[in-house]
């Protein structure tokens, strides 16, 4: 999709010129007052959509209701605007300009919603889907759009691995990615290595599968970072559950259990791009859950990289084993912050459904941040209490640890259990986006599938790009 950035967008020949309005407010513009049906108030994702007849330069006008001025954000806008195009897509519009009518910089946030909207995955499909093929816009900062096409394509390379097929995102793949990202310096640890590292959490939930692990560490280290950076995401090409095998309609959207570390891998590549004045180390640990004759096995003892051993419970539980060690591992280069991203757990999505992720950690001013970054960005986050009594039902009488404890407060009891391997030197926040990583059928500005969450928020947080 071209973006073109023109003097006026109101003369321009095109398919479809959308013109927005503010909820209770009279609007000037000549163009609403000549199309716009009464039953238009501008209420927030309202839309009418007219043929303007060779009236206009335009061959639509559709109309587009943003609410109350005074409510007007990111989120307003990008949800807004996906809307808009998706109308534009329902008549097979190609090109769209935009007279969007406020004092907001509101260019990230439109350009996001749009490109958002416009994301198919038809990679394998005969029959392509049809796109939008060109944008215009004006009164706009051309370095707005340009931070926006950069976070759309972090975004977009999240959904994308994240829909794929475990056959074909496998470790092996994310590692290959990884590597091809550029500014960014990354190894690749092959087992024997992450063996000799002390991981024997992560090693173990791999143990079951033909497809090798591979532990990711991609590094950006400008001279004189303002801070330092860990950003770790669970990376499971495929969760089967292992030997506590899944039932067939839980295992079915399992290849996506490696939407955090599409995330991380989402945010990396564009921080090689921006160079930002912070320290932001990528942390993947990723591997498959397989059920095997290899496969490890309720009743085994793990130890992990920080020495901590950990009896199995449920094998299905092994997000938070790979984590352990990428934690472990995060913690030793020394870094001031580290974020964890995780499809993690069933239980949070009970708990906060598919609208809001999850959010733990050991510092409240640090999960607060977070938190309003996410507000900012148009990702809703909810902290959920990390109390001693979750930790409580996970003690082992033969290991330091359990791996599960009772299913009720489960992603509580997850976080817990993260936090075993967390020093408390370094702050830490960790988002479970087990409900919000992947729709299972069309949701606000997404399609069925990967929504890409918490590139947005990291990247905001990471870099303050909006
Ligand atoms: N990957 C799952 C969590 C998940 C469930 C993510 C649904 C996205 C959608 C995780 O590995 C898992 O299986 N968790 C178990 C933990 C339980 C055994 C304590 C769960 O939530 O059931
Ligand atoms: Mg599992
Ligand atoms: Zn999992």
């Amino acid at each position: 999709m071209e973006i073109k950035i023109i003097e006026n967008t109101k003369d321009i020949q095109c398919d479809v010129l959308v013109v927005s309005k503010f909820e209770g407010k009279e609007t000037s513009n000549p163009l609403l007052n000549r199309f716009a049906p009464e039953t238009f108030t501008g209420k927030k994702g309202q839309t009418f959509l007219i043929h303007t007849q060779n009236e206009y330069p335009s061959t639509y006008i559709l109309g587009l209701g943003l609410g109350k001025a005074g409510a007007l954000d990111n989120s307003t806008i990008t949800e807004s605007v996906a809307k808009a195009v998706k109308k534009c897509v329902e008549i097979k519009a190609k090109s769209i300009a935009f007279d969007i009518d406020t004092n907001f910089a509101y260019e990230v946030a439109l350009v996001i919603g749009v490109s958002i909207a416009n994301y198919h995955f038809d990679k394998y499909k005969n029959k392509k889907e049809h796109r939008i093929s060109e944008i215009y816009l004006s009164n706009v900062a051309p370095e707005g759009v340009n931070a926006a096409k950069t976070i759309s394509d972090s975004i977009k390379l999240a959904r994308n691995l994240a829909n794929e097929p475990a056959a074909f995102a496998t470790p092996s793949k994310l590692a290959e990615i990884a590597q091809g990202l550029e500014g960014l310096e990354t190894v690749i640890y092959d087992e024997p290595k992450i063996r000799e590292l002390g991981m024997g959490a992560y090693l173990a939930v791999a143990q079951g599968s033909t497809q090798p692990p591979k532990f990711i560490h991609m590094k950006y280290i400008p001279q004189n970072p303002k801070k330092r950076i860990a950003i770790i995401g669970k990376g499971l090409c495929f969760d089967s559950g292992g030997l506590d095998i899944k039932p067939a309609s839980s295992m079915l959207t399992m290849k996506h259990d490696m939407s955090g570390a599409a995330a991380v891998l989402g945010v990396m590549k564009a921080i090689g791009k921006i160079r930002p004045d912070v320290e932001v180390h990528g942390i993947i640990a990723a591997c498959e859950n397989m059920p095997s004759g290899a496969s490890y096995k309720p009743g085994d003892i793990l130890t992990a990289k920080n020495g901590k051993t950990i009896e199995v419970d449920n094998t299905d539980a092994e997000g938070r084993l790979t984590l352990a060690d990428a934690l472990c591992y995060a913690c030793e280069l020394g870094v001031d912050e580290i974020i964890d991203i995780a499809t993690l757990t069933g239980a949070c999505i009970v708990a906060l459904g598919t609208a809001t992720s999850g959010i733990m950690g050991n510092n409240d001013e640090f999960v607060k941040d977070i938190i309003e970054t996410g507000k900012y960005s148009g990702e809703k986050f909810w902290q959920l209490p990390m109390w001693q009594e979750y930790r409580d039902n996970m003690d082992s009488d033969v290991a330091d640890m359990k791996n599960t404890g009772t299913r009720n407060g489960g992603a509580s009891a997850a976080g817990m259990f993260l936090k075993e391997f967390v020093t408390d030197d370094v702050k830490w926040a960790h988002l479970d986006v087990a409900g919000t990583a992947f729709m299972d059928k069309p949701y606000k500005e997404f399609i069925k599938g990967a929504t890409g969450v918490g590139v947005r928020t990291i990247l905001n947080y990471i870099a303050a790009i909006i």
